[in-house]
């Protein structure tokens, strides 16, 4: 029941509006994809409609000309009609090798073509790496002040490429947006890489696309595309340090996070909290959802989240704190103050 509570607000607002299908394209690269997609089922359909309309017809169609006596004795049709079968199988075969090479070469210039950007110009580069189960993302800059680092939530400019370069720590994973692009695998010690634009703005769903482990459902992320001058401000913002607690709840929310095993795992900017195998929580309340797009980003959730981690994402590596019961409203309140 409590599952459900939680699962309810999720479902309702990826049906109100966020895209996850790769058939309700938001960029030039799911664009060309979907249309190889409609030209192989139409295509593809009407040829299904013609053969199960040839089967259909000898059904209804009278018995004309053939001697069934001759039939009988010899087992074999007269050879004028052989030949005639002959030709038209050897016909339908060539059309259905010329229909398939069509097809090949159709998904080779479309692969090609979704594999590149239209223009290079303006293009970014966002390093995404695969965790079980939680999506690194940082964005790559030649002015070290201005690389972004981020979790599970990549905001992206609208109508300029973007360059995910992928890798994996851990095990396989596999980037998939598919209202943006097709599906690239995130493979330990290898780089990977897609390109992706948006030309319109909108918050798109992505989920890891290869099997990982307990978790790999729960494994989800969030592309949001934006006009210029909206990414630049949150930008601009992911690059502050974390706001100093303003509030004596505030306070000592901190304290319980500094003091706790937390700082092990996860960074806040300019706290002591320095740890790199957890999400950066230093704009933790900038995002939508937490745990890898699991939950929508309430103070509720987050207590639940951490107060009993393991059940919500079982077998996930988040450590279950010894926290008294009175610690976490502050605490809460502090992290949800990471703007
Ligand atoms: Cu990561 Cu499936």
């Amino acid at each position: 029941m409590k599952r459900a509570a939680w699962c309810l607000p999720l479902l309702l607002s990826a049906c109100a509006g966020p895209q996850q299908s790769a058939l309700d394209p938001g960029g030039s690269h799911a664009q060309g994809t979907a249309n190889l997609w409609w030209f192989f089922s139409v295509l593809l359909g009407i040829i299904f409609l013609l053969v199960f309309g040839a089967w259909l017809v000898p059904l209804f169609r009278r018995n004309r000309g053939v001697d069934s006596q001759l039939l009988e004795q010899t087992h074999r049709p007269p050879a004028a009609t052989e030949w005639t079968l002959a030709k038209r199988v050897g016909a339908a075969s060539g059309v259905t090798v010329l229909i398939l090479f069509g097809l090949l070469v159709a998904s080779i210039v479309t692969g090609h073509a979704v594999s590149q950007p239209q223009s290079r110009a303006n293009g970014m580069v966002v390093e995404v790496t695969g965790n079980q189960w939680w999506w690194y993302v940082r964005y790559l800059n030649d002015d070290a002040s201005r690389i972004v680092v981020t979790a599970n939530e990549i905001h992206i400019p609208v109508g300029r490429p973007v360059l995910i370069r992928e890798t994996s720590n851990d095990v396989i994973h596999s980037f998939w947006v598919p209202g943006l692009q097709g599906k690239t695998d995130l493979i330990p010690s290898r780089v990977t890489t897609q390109w992706i634009e948006a030309n319109q703005a909108g918050r798109f769903r992505g989920q890891c696309a290869e099997f990982c482990g307990l978790q790999h459902a729960h494994m989800a992320l969030w592309v949001v595309a934006e006009p210029e001058d909206k990414f630049e401000s949150w930008m601009n913002n992911q690059l502050k340090t974390a706001v100093p607690p303003s509030t004596p709840d505030q306070v000592q929310g901190q304290q319980i996070f500094l003091n706790h095993a937390c700082v092990l795992c996860h960074t806040i900017s300019g706290t002591t909290a320095a740890g790199q195998v957890a999400p950066d929580l230093s704009h933790l309340a900038s995002r939508f959802t937490i745990a890898a797009g699991t939950l929508p980003n309430t103070k509720g959730n987050l207590a639940g989240w951490i107060g009993d981690p393991q059940a919500v994402k079982p077998g996930n590596h988040m450590a279950t704190l010894p926290l008294r019961s009175e610690e976490v409203q502050p605490l809460v309140d502090y992290l949800e103050s990471l703007q």
